[in-house]
């Protein structure tokens, strides 16, 4: 059992962190010890239902289960969660559950953020990306037709029970999905300015085949280093005023992808992964980093044989990189590697060359 702390000193705020890889018979008694008041509504993945809901042991009258996807995010969804708590008459001392991935995570988060006022949830990640991201660190969204994440708040959960055992059942390309967070992590690790030293980049050299043969050890590990360095960042910069955004390294291009692609075509992870190619170019071409450094990461990269998108026109993607929501309409914020495991955030101005 690994426990960590995400501890928010400015407004006196922690929680903490379970890893673990114990029977998920055992992760109700767990969750509900965190929780004060009586009553509880779960908010729950249809795919984690139907594999897990049993064992998991909630009753049915207490589960809200959404269906998977993100077109799941929805303004309607949330209301329906909403209107699910006021019938259960949940009460400000009540909590809520996410059992999911990040979809489940987000709305569900988003719920507890608003429902009088905010009410207390908890995160069970089941999928690798919401475990190394979207469970920690309280960014809680609802989609609406012009982009993701667009409705939403920070909002940080009471605990976070991460059980390996749930990633066994993902399947390859949803698990790959999560190791572009990971490996994002390990090229931005030096900025996270941690006090501990990980050498991500040279675990996941070594433990590549232990990562994706899916053993338990080496996850619970490799989950533990990337929730330090994510921890580290927001304890510094909770709201993502500064420091955080480095945690977008391969987002600006990936989100572009995502939409041009309908948020159909390709996962989250594999549109990081050729954001992360996408920042390497941009770097070298303008003398930030050496061609030395972009072998260095393809070799990484290729280890986990992740998809290969292709291409895009600038015409294409420039555009769309705009309506980012971490842009503005006059220019784009990059996030680019200057040195090993260093990154910086630039803006896309005259002496960026990109084409
Ligand atoms: N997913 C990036 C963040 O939590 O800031």
């Amino acid at each position: 059992m690994i426990n960590l702390e995400v501890n928010l000193a400015e407004k006196n705020y922690n929680y903490p962190i379970y890893i673990n890889n114990e029977n998920i018979s055992e992760l109700k008694k767990e969750i509900l010890k965190k929780t004060t008041g009586k009553k509880f509504v779960v908010v729950i993945s249809e795919k984690v239902n139907k594999l897990y809901g049993k064992i998991l042991g909630f009753n049915n009258t207490d589960k809200f289960v959404l269906k998977d996807g993100e077109k799941q995010k929805t303004l309607e969804n949330y209301k329906k969660i909403i209107d699910f708590c006021l019938n259960k008459k949940l009460t400000r001392e009540d909590a809520i559950i996410a059992i999911g991935g990040g979809v489940v995570g987000d709305i569900a988060g988003f719920v507890a953020a608003t429902y009088m006022r905010g009410i207390t949830y908890i995160q069970v990640p089941t999928t690798l990306l919401a475990c190394v991201d979207s469970s920690v660190g309280g960014k809680t969204a609802i989609n609406v037709s012009l982009g993701k994440n667009l409705i939403g708040s920070f909002y940080q959960p009471s605990a976070v029970f991460i059980n390996i055992n749930f990633l066994k059942t993902l399947d390859e390309r949803n698990f790959k999905s999560g190791l572009g967070e990971v490996v994002k992590y390990a090229f931005i690790e030096k900025s996270c300015c941690c006090v501990e030293d990980f050498n991500l980049t040279n675990f996941l050299d070594k433990n590549f085949q232990k990562i994706l043969d899916k053993d338990s050890k080496i996850l619970e590990e490799l989950i533990k280093i990337c929730l330090l360095l994510k921890i580290s960042v927001i304890q510094k910069d909770e709201k993502e005023s500064g420091l955080r955004r480095i945690l977008n390294l391969g987002h600006t291009y990936g989100h572009a992808v995502e939409k041009i692609t309908k948020y159909k075509k390709y996962t989250h992870g594999e549109c990081v992964v050729a954001g992360i190619y996408f920042a390497f170019d941009l770097a070298l071409k303008n003398n930030l980093i050496d061609k030395n450094y972009v072998f260095f990461m393809q070799d990484i990269l290729k280890k986990f044989n992740f998809i290969n998108i292709p291409k895009f026109k600038m015409e294409k993607i420039i555009p769309v990189m705009k309506l980012d929501k971490k842009s503005s309409s006059d220019f784009i914020r990059f996030i680019l590697p200057v040195e090993y495991s260093l990154v910086k955030e630039f803006e896309l101005n005259d002496f960026l060359t990109i084409f």
